[in-house]
């Protein structure tokens, strides 16, 4: 393998116009965090840029819906995430944004060198234009009716109700979302890099030299490159975002994708002035943390830009996950449908840990994952709690109590010693080769099992049981234990960052690198410890229980809101098919349940004409005692059927409605039995 100085890792830019939440966090921010922090403890050169992404389309609408500038509602948002970053400890070492003056400039110089290099072709095409608001529009700013489902909402690039992504000119009935009024279509230039002619660089590029990239990263690669690349736009007609240096583009902007990665680099550029080692250099690995949503952006036409412009690395790995679910559900912000960063910080103050290791070890690697609050509550109870929590704290308080808090001596060594000893120094290697290959959650559950080493030798020992009989034993059992709380201190640093800190402020010791880890003497003997603090604590039911009714309450809201859903009108029949069905008032005398059929009730009805026997498959909303009495309409010319070896004459009207529920349709007044509905 290529032999690398320095690193450069980089994470999507969320956009600034939601807070962030646990599926943004658990797809992107801790695995990157994780991998830039164990970067910095074997004492790599790394960089680790962040940053909002501040321009787009659904700002502006945001904006416009609030009455606001878009600029306000990016400030709000972009302070919000960078302090929710902050908060849960994700290092970066610079979180900027989009809006900044500097990155406007290195976008547009980056557009000016492409454009003056001949890179980008131009082509004029007509586009949807609102005459009253004199402005074009982006297909997210026009809403008609669906040519797939007939749902007379969709937007213009993808109808919500059947999921179709659209594109505007595809909409029956276009109205402008501005304005209210139909659009019309005129004529515009746009500016376009042709994907087409890197086509074969990139079969080479991906295809052959990096077979090595997650398989779900390099598969979307493939369909992409198989299905063939057209021209694509970086210019918009908007008003927000990186204007167009150019002229003739009055009133264009960068499209957000062309602008948004350009800030990893004009980033970089805000951090130091030596930013282009770290862009430049065949020495530097560039690693691209994002979602799945965002691969062909970063593996395809970000490396296309960079490939144009001619004097940038390309990445070495874009390492994208899946996504993570909520309870069962996608996470949607629009729904409210997530754990907002914010607010578990407000639930679960000084926490952060916690919601880490839970996210890490259900990180959504290879296939999309699962939070609910119940594994939570059973990650922290009994794997943070009982075991790493609990070694620690046993071997803490063991040593204040017969050492006062003194690291004991060795002596002589036992085999369970040296087997736990030998075991010691493989974590670190361990660890190591699952970071390095991207696999988290195998790399914390083998940090976990340094914590399991030590419970297990504890338990194996029993050091508590022999004090009084063999001190000289207890001495060495106490030390070894010491020397994992020391090891653990060191491993968990980039998984569990605020932990490692207390743990080695309770061992009083300066933080470690990891070249220290894996090593049976980190603590001399007579070394004071400092003060014992708790390092988790136990989730007590009614806490998760306020959680899950939250997320009810939503769910309800949510319900509550759905709008109805109401079955397509049937076929035009003429006047004499109707007159055909002979419908009359009646009464239900007597009701009792099918035997083995859950839905079926065996009724007989007052036709006014007779009584008859119906069987009517309601049983799933109404109690036979319930309806006797019951007015109903029957339809009483339908031909016999047998039903469960029964056979019903007739048909009772019932409306449904969108859940499926049923109820009787009856008279509204007192009318006697076997009037005619018509
Ligand atoms: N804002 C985008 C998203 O949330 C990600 C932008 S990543 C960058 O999907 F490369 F453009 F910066
Ligand atoms: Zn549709």
């Amino acid at each position: 393998m290529k032999e690398y100085k320095r690193y450069t890792v980089t994470t999507a830019l969320p956009y600034a116009n939601g807070p962030v939440h646990i599926g943004h966090l658990a797809g992107v921010y801790v695995p990157a965090d994780i991998y830039v922090r164990y970067l910095r403890s074997i004492g790599t050169d790394v960089i680790f840029i962040g940053g909002s992404d501040e321009h787009g389309v659904p700002i502006t609408l945001r904006a416009k819906k609030e009455g606001v500038n878009p600029q306000d509602i990016v400030d709000k948002y972009h302070s919000m995430i960078k302090q929710s970053f902050q908060n849960f400890g994700i290092s970066f070492d610079i979180y900027s944004r989009t809006s900044n003056k500097l990155h406007h400039k290195v976008a547009s110089e980056f557009f000016t060198k492409l454009y003056n290099d001949g890179k980008l072709t131009s082509f004029t095409d007509k586009q949807y234009y609102d005459e009253e608001a004199h402005q074009f529009l982006a297909d997210r700013y026009i809403t008609g009716t669906c040519p797939h489902c007939g749902n007379p909402n969709a937007y213009g690039d993808q109808c919500e109700k059947c999921g179709t992504s659209l594109s505007a000119k595809d909409l029956i009935d276009p109205k402008s979302t501005i304005s209210g009024s139909a659009p019309v279509m005129k004529e515009t230039k746009h500016w376009y890099l042709p994907l087409n002619e890197y086509e074969e660089w990139l079969k080479k590029w991906i295809l052959e030299d990096h077979k090595e990239w997650k398989p779900n990263v390099y598969g979307q690669c493939k369909s992409w490159i198989d299905a063939g690349l057209q021209p694509r736009a970086v210019t918009r007609d908007l008003d927000w975002g990186v204007k167009v240096p150019l002229e003739e583009a009055k009133g264009k902007v960068l499209y957000v994708w062309f602008d948004a990665p350009i800030g990893y680099i004009s980033a970089t550029q805000e951090l130091t002035p030596d930013w282009e080692k770290y862009w430049k250099s065949s020495d530097t690995r560039l690693i691209h943390f994002i979602g799945k949503d965002n691969i062909v952006f970063h593996c395809i036409i970000f490396p296309c830009m960079l490939k144009a412009e001619g004097s940038y690395i390309l990445p070495d790995n874009v390492p994208a996950f899946e996504f993570l679910n909520l309870e069962g559900d996608k996470i949607s912000t629009s729904r409210n449908w997530a754990v907002w960063l914010h607010e578990y910080l407000q639930d679960f103050p000084e926490r952060q840990d916690v919601l880490r290791y839970v996210l890490t070890a259900n990180a959504p690697e290879t296939k999309d994952n699962d939070f609910t609050w119940k594994d939570f509550q059973t990650k922290n109870n009994s794997e943070l709690l009982s075991i790493f929590g609990n070694f620690i704290n046993r071997t803490l308080v063991l040593t204040k109590k017969y050492f006062d808090g003194k690291v004991p001596e060795k002596n002589e060594l036992s085999s369970i010693d040296t087997a736990t000893i030998d075991e010691i120094k493989l974590v670190p290697n361990k660890i190591s080769s699952c970071l390095e290959n991207f696999h988290f959650r195998d790399a914390l559950a083998e940090m976990m099992n340094l914590a399991r080493l030590g419970n297990k030798y504890l338990t194996e020992t029993e050091p508590w049981k022999i004090y009084k009989t063999d001190a000289e034993r207890v001495n060495t059992i106490l030390n070894i234990s010491l020397q994992i709380c020391a090891n653990l201190a060191i491993v968990c640093e980039p998984f569990l960052p605020f932990t490692s800190k207390k743990l080695f402020k309770m061992l009083n010791l300066q933080p470690l690198q990891w070249k220290n880890a894996g090593d049976e003497n980190i603590l001399s003997a007579g070394h004071q410890l400092g003060e014992i603090e708790l390092l988790f604590e136990k989730i007590e039911d009614d806490v998760i229980e306020k959680q899950v009714n939250k997320l009810l309450e939503t769910k309800k809201l949510n319900e509550a809101a759905k709008p109805i859903e109401v079955s397509k009108q049937k076929e035009t029949i003429i006047f004499d098919d109707f007159v055909k069905m002979d419908i009359r008032t009646g009464k239900i005398i007597e009701a009792e349940r099918v035997p083995k059929a859950n839905k079926l009730l065996k009724l007989l009805v007052d036709t006014g004409i007779d009584r008859r026997i119906v069987v009517s498959g309601i049983a799933q909303y109404y109690k036979p005692e319930e309806i006797i009495g019951q007015e109903v309409c029957i339809l009483v010319n339908l031909a016999p059927r047998s039903l469960k070896g029964i056979e019903s004459q007739g048909m009772i009207l019932m409306a449904e409605n969108d859940k499926g529920e049923l109820c009787f349709v009856a008279p509204t007044k007192q009318f006697h039995q076997g009037c005619e509905v018509k």
